[in-house]
């Protein structure tokens, strides 16, 4: 990945209602397959649901409110799970964000927009794609070609103007030992 798509990825509010292609879907679910994991048990189970799905609204009715907004226009929707086991190692949730922030930079490299979302009805997005029981969801992937922002309600011109910030280096990062400022 080229550093710049770390830098120029972000989470967009604005997306345009087009499908994304099957090229850019097989490239951005390379991507994803390709993160490491632990002991190589590339945990991720992968779901793409495009717009043309007919599960594709149910999907966008299982989130929140605000989200349903962002994701009502975007083209495609990924939900990654955990397999279908009742024991959980950390891990396998770490192996499945590093999986999704693939998945986010190759669709940055392809100029479409990313947005990870944690706010939605598990038992809901289950039941619209028959995800088991013992498997969980770990964050849905709303991505899309960029959209304008004129056709923004203003709730999401505020989100989209809002400042994207991080903190001071010392809050997060130390060398050698605990930082005193974590
Ligand atoms: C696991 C996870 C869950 C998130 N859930 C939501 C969400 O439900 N709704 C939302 O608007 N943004 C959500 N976000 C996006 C974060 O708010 C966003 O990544 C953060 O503010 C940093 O902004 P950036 O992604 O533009 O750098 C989520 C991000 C992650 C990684």
């Amino acid at each position: 990945m080229s550093e710049s798509s770390i830098f120029s990825r972000k989470s967009s509010v604005n997306f345009s209602p087009e499908e994304i292609t099957s090229e850019n879907i097989d490239s951005i679910i390379k991507a994803s397959i390709w993160a490491p994991s632990s002991r190589n048990k590339q945990p991720w189970k992968i779901i793409a649901v495009r717009r043309n799905s007919k599960k594709f609204d149910q999907l966008v009715k299982s989130m929140s409110a605000g989200n349903q907004v962002m994701a009502n226009n975007s083209g495609l929707i990924l939900i990654f799970c955990t397999p279908d086991e009742s024991d959980f190692s950390p891990k396998t949730f770490l192996d499945i964000g590093f999986s999704g922030q693939n998945a986010m930079l190759r669709a940055t490299e392809l100029g479409l927009d990313t947005h990870p979302i944690g706010g939605w009805d598990e038992e809901k997005v289950k039941s619209v794609s028959n995800i088991p029981d013992n498997s969980r969801v770990a964050f849905l992937l709303i991505i899309g070609k960029p959209g304008k922002i004129s056709d923004l309600d203003n709730e999401l011109v505020d989100k989209h103007n809002k400042k994207r910030e991080r903190n001071s280096l010392d809050k997060n990062f130390s060398f050698d030992v605990w930082g005193k400022d974590f």
